[in-house]
């Protein structure tokens, strides 16, 4: 009987499940875990939203299956709120489908469009479904190498062009991702016109991911939607979701906007694939996705400013390791400190795991571009982070 897989065989293990294993023997050997590990909100979601949740749950007929696409009141919320916090217009019917989370609508869209002689453009360091949607879709993934925006702009443009030039086949699509997971970078509307144009002019998708477009610290830098540039919705199609602006990620309910012949593709695709997520899920998704939330996300995004702030200042001042201040996201991203950069930023995490109990991603675990940097989840509090610093201290004091 065969008991190797063609995908799972060639799939690396997730980065979460190998931390999980170590942080398993951290504790099993006396050491407390602090974990700023994976990205999962430690807030509860607005109160209103759990007291209508609750509410809703006693309703017996709300638990029958839900709609492929998601239930008409949820696509026309998301339309006010591309209209209310982007001022994009968008056809509720056409421009709009609610998915089970981002990770599972980019997944499935990669379903809908891959086919082994086409190919796409991901970063690298990249979130990891950016790249795995494809491979798992077998079909190909060019990664550009690039920290930074202007970079990938640069080289993404540089690698059409000599494909143009020598005619060669084109990439169907390339995926942006600003607020950037795991670099916390944003970009300004610029970024997105040059990419749209560029875009429009060979002819190819963009795939935009805002899964963390709430959690800014500075109206200056509030993040924007490809959608506002005018004609974007001719090639782009973007997701996001109401795990990170609303702390909800169990909910599991996202949404896609934009091109008509994308949200088509994907609506069939899920129509085989799933009858979406539970009804008074999608139902609650509504009030948060609402005006109601404002105060909310007020109240998150200085609670990640500032938790941001706390833990920059207490790794310079305790460890002497000069780390950015993200301007937006609930992350950290640095690079490794100079004492240990001879190590991978695997075998990094996991010393300070086994040794500290302090959970950190390897940036490798985003791509090979990512060696050499760690991210840290804003997810612990004040004391937590005091506590994690200090257990670091005593490994770093031992270099
Ligand atoms: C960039 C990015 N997109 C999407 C997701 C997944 O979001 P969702 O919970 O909506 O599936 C994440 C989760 O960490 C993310 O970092």
């Amino acid at each position: 009987m065969q008991n190797k897989f063609y995908l799972t065989e060639n799939l690396p293990p997730y980065i979460f499940a190998a931390m999980y294993h170590l942080k398993m023997e951290a504790a099993a050997n006396g050491v407390e875990i602090i974990d700023f590990g994976m990205g999962t909100p430690d807030s509860p979601p607005p109160q209103f939203v759990m007291d209508r949740l609750a509410e809703l749950s006693k309703d017996g007929s709300l638990f029958a299956y839900s709609v492929t696409g998601g239930i008409h009141i949820l696509r026309d919320a998301v339309c006010d709120y591309y209209k209310r916090r982007f001022n994009v217009d968008l056809d509720s019917k056409s421009e709009a489908l609610v998915t089970i989370g981002a990770k599972e609508g980019i997944a499935s869209l990669a379903t809908a469009i891959s086919s082994p002689d086409n190919y796409f453009v991901v970063p690298s360091p990249a979130y990891p479904i950016h790249t795995f949607a494809f491979a798992l879709s077998k079909s190909n993934v060019v990664h550009l190498p690039v920290i930074k925006s202007q970079d990938f702009l640069r080289d993404f443009k540089k690698l059409v062009e000599e494909k143009v030039a020598n005619n060669q086949p084109k990439p169907l699509a390339v995926i942006v991702n600003y607020p950037c997971n795991p670099t916390t970078e944003i970009v300004g509307l610029e970024f997105y016109q040059e990419i749209v144009d560029f875009c429009k002019k060979h002819q190819i998708y963009i795939i935009s991911d805002i899964a963390y477009c709430e959690l800014y610290f500075d109206e200056k830098d509030k993040p924007h939607s490809i959608l506002e540039i005018e004609g974007a919705k001719d090639i782009a199609i973007e997701f996001s979701s109401v795990s990170k602006s609303y702390s909800m990620p169990g909910c599991r309910v996202g949404f896609a906007v934009g091109n008509p012949t994308l949200i088509g593709a994907l609506y069939k695709i899920k129509s085989y694939l799933d009858y979406g997520s539970f009804n008074p899920l999608q139902m609650v998704a509504v009030d948060a996705l609402s005006e109601k939330s404002d105060e909310y996300l007020k109240n998150l995004r200085a609670l990640y400013k500032n938790r941001g702030e706390f833990l920059c200042e207490l790794l310079k001042n305790e460890l002497g390791w000069i780390v950015e201040k993200p301007k937006a996201s609930m992350f950290i991203w640095t690079r490794l400190p100079q004492e240990f950069s001879h190590m991978t930023s695997f075998d990094f995490c996991k010393k300070m795991i086994l040794e500290a109990g302090v959970v950190m991603t390897p940036g490798s675990s985003f791509g090979a571009n990512g060696e050499g940097f760690v991210r840290f989840s804003l997810i612990r509090n004040e004391a937590e982070t005091r506590k994690a610093v200090a257990s670091l201290k005593q490994i770093f004091a031992k270099k």
